[in-house]
């Protein structure tokens, strides 16, 4: 439907089946601006200093993980965890030649293979999305931080897609197939009852939103439309007026869209008494 799109994401191959499609799409995603400025909110809630242990989950090609590493300074440490092996080559051979504290290896969010108390915060950006039980995630990074230690998560509740620019109804049914086509597409919203639920105490929220230029939107919302064509979800017709809307209305500048995620950060409780 979307030649030059599908041309662009690998055919409509699965990130998890070609590598390069998942390292280019991580990579566009960052660029974003939206996604760029959540960057610094993070940290800010990380209160990263000399010195550090840091875990990251889910890291993907490890740009974050680098920062962090400058942060904590030599006398810290971040280790990367990603359940793609080819993200974490990836993350590998970015990091070459640069003196960091910086560590990659493949694990799974859900158990991790590190001893308890052993980090002084932990990062989760974008993965609780992919993952069927997030509380597991939680339960895992509480367990592996210390005392007083502090978890930073940032994910989105892809319900919140807001489009401008085409047949209000079909954006609906659209919007919810994306959302319920992800493992945990709601889960932004869910960020602070979950943090609670893992224990979690001191706990913050912060909203934050982000523009999808409309480059990134085809790329991201055809993959997934894709998909659902083919499990009969929508009529090819209506797929392709409601992209022949879109695509006049970019032309024309009346193309918008934006989705909200959410920055929710907590802390591990020191023992009482
Ligand atoms: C959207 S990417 C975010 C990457 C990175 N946090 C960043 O900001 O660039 C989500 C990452 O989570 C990883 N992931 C998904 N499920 C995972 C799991 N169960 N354990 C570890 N990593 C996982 C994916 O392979 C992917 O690299």
């Amino acid at each position: 439907m979307r030649e030059q799109l599908a041309g662009a994401a690998g055919a409509g191959v699965a990130p998890a089946v070609d590598p390069g499609f998942a390292i280019r799409f991580l990579d566009a995603g960052n660029a974003l601006p939206g996604v760029r400025a959540l960057k610094p909110l993070m940290v800010e809630q990380l209160a990263l200093r000399r010195g550090l242990d840091v875990l990251e989950l889910g890291c993907g090609a490890g740009d974050d993980v680098r920062s962090f590493a400058r942060r904590v300074g030599p006398a810290g440490h971040v280790l990367g965890i990603d359940s793609a092996p080819a993200l974490v080559a990836e993350a590998t051979r970015r990091s070459q030649d640069r003196e960091l504290p910086v560590v990659f290896r493949v694990g799974d969010a859900l158990a991790l293979d590190l001893a308890a108390a052993s980090f002084d915060r932990v990062r989760i950006e974008r993965l609780l999305m992919h993952v069927d039980e997030p509380l597991q995630v939680l339960h895992e990074s509480a367990r592996v931080l210390r005392p007083g230690g502090r978890v930073v998560v940032f994910d989105f509740d892809w319900d919140t897609l807001a489009i401008d620019g085409a047949d209000r109804e079909l954006t609906r049914r659209i919007v919810r197939s994306h959302c319920d086509a992800t493992p945990n597409g709601r889960v932004g919203r869910a960020l602070p009852r979950l943090l609670g639920d893992a224990g979690f105490e001191e706990l913050t929220t912060v909203p934050h939103g982000v523009v999808l230029p409309y480059d990134f939107f085809s790329w991201l919302v055809s993959s997934h439309l894709d998909a659902a064509l083919a499990a009969g979800d929508f009529e090819p017709d209506e797929l392709i007026a409601w992209w022949d809307q879109l695509d006049r209305a970019h032309a024309g500048g009346g193309f918008f869209a934006a989705l909200l995620g959410f920055v929710a950060s907590g802390t591990k409780q020191a023992p009482r008494g």
